[in-house]
């Protein structure tokens, strides 16, 4: 039974529907998140909010006299793009961020924090279906950033003994997500389709994606409280589809008739990408159980409503 629970990111899209899982647990969440992507409105009004950034000393300040039993650690700046213009400004919040708030887990006596990690870690794969023990060949600011804090992770809990599970994520989607993130392309293209815009895929549209849906990654986190001590584990569907598939599937959906409008494909762009989950479904006894349709069906049956209620 969790008590009282940090998450860092709780306004963001997948921090979001973290906190509203645990609050549904009987948790006690605090949230700590500086809205820089995150929007209020996002924050379940039985949590407590914080506007603070991870990275600023005033965190350890505030969080020192404060306990958790468990800390989910989500606040990132998330955009790849970004992280290759700036990787400083993206070290900046993803390491040094990462570092405080290990260094806070410490002064809060945290007994385990869980971090939400990327598949942007393993770069261009060399072998498919990925691995967790595939080299870790991170070829963004972003990618290395999160693979620095992994090994943060191991090096606090080899010196202050935290426990911690790093949680490797494929592309997720689902309510909430903003359609500039990681993962951004199944928001992109339902906004566009609803709009009657012909959306556009970069590159021929045989490039494949591991889609998961948001309430299984939650559920992955979950698992991780009392499981996969130490140990890093992939969190994905397990499946490829290919963009121009995504395309049709979600033109079903919206009984969008146009065709995509095709574009050069974007320097860097990996062709293929899929996580191997047994790890993770042997380890954390966790399994991906929303399929891309009801998930993209969801996802849909959101934005319309949010439509319908502005
Ligand atoms: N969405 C994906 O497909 C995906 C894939 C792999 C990994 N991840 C990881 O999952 C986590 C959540 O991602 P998301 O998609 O929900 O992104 P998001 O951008 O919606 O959420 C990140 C949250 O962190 C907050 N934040 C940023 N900098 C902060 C700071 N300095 N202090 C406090 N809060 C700060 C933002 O305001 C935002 O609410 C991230 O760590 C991300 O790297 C996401």
């Amino acid at each position: 039974m969790l008590m009282q629970v940090l998450v860092t990111g709780g306004a963001g899209f997948i921090g979001s529907h973290m906190v509203d899982r645990l609050v549904e647990e009987g948790a006690e969440v605090v949230v700590v998140d500086n809205l820089s992507r995150g929007c209020h409105d996002n924050i379940n009004k039985k949590a407590k909010f914080y506007n603070l950034d991870i990275s600023h000393p005033s965190f350890l300040d505030w969080i020192k006299d404060l306990r958790f039993d468990c800390v989910f650690h989500l606040a990132a700046q998330t955009n790849v793009m970004n992280s290759i213009m700036d990787p400083y400004k993206d070290a900046a919040v993803n390491i040094l961020g990462s570092i405080n708030v290990l260094k806070g887990c410490v002064l809060a006596g945290v007994r385990k924090i869980i971090y939400s990690s990327s598949a942007a870690v393993y770069g261009n794969p060399c072998t498919l279906p990925i691995k967790e023990d595939h080299p870790l060949n991170a070829n963004s600011g972003y990618g290395i950033s999160k693979k620095a804090s992994e090994v943060y992770f191991e090096f606090f809990n080899q010196n202050y003994g935290i426990d911690y599970t790093i949680l490797r994520y494929a592309n997720v989607y689902g309510p909430r997500q903003c359609s500039t993130g990681e993962g951004g392309v199944i928001g992109v293209f339902l906004r566009q389709m609803l709009d009657g815009v012909p959306p556009v895929i970069f590159g021929d549209g045989l490039q494949t994606r591991d889609f998961i849906y948001v309430e299984d990654v939650c559920e992955a986190n979950l698992a991780a409280v009392n499981n996969g001590s130490c140990s890093v584990f992939n969190i994905s569907s397990g499946i490829s589809t290919s963009i121009k598939d995504l395309f049709d599937i979600i033109a079903g959906l919206c009984r969008f008739s146009l065709p995509p409008e095709y574009k050069e494909a974007r320097p860097g762009d990996i062709h293929h990408s899929v996580l191997d989950n047994s790890k993770a479904r042997e380890h954390l006894n966790w399994k991906a159980s929303t399929t891309l349709l009801e998930g993209l069906q969801r996802t849909l049956t959101y934005i319309q409503e949010q439509e319908i209620s502005v």
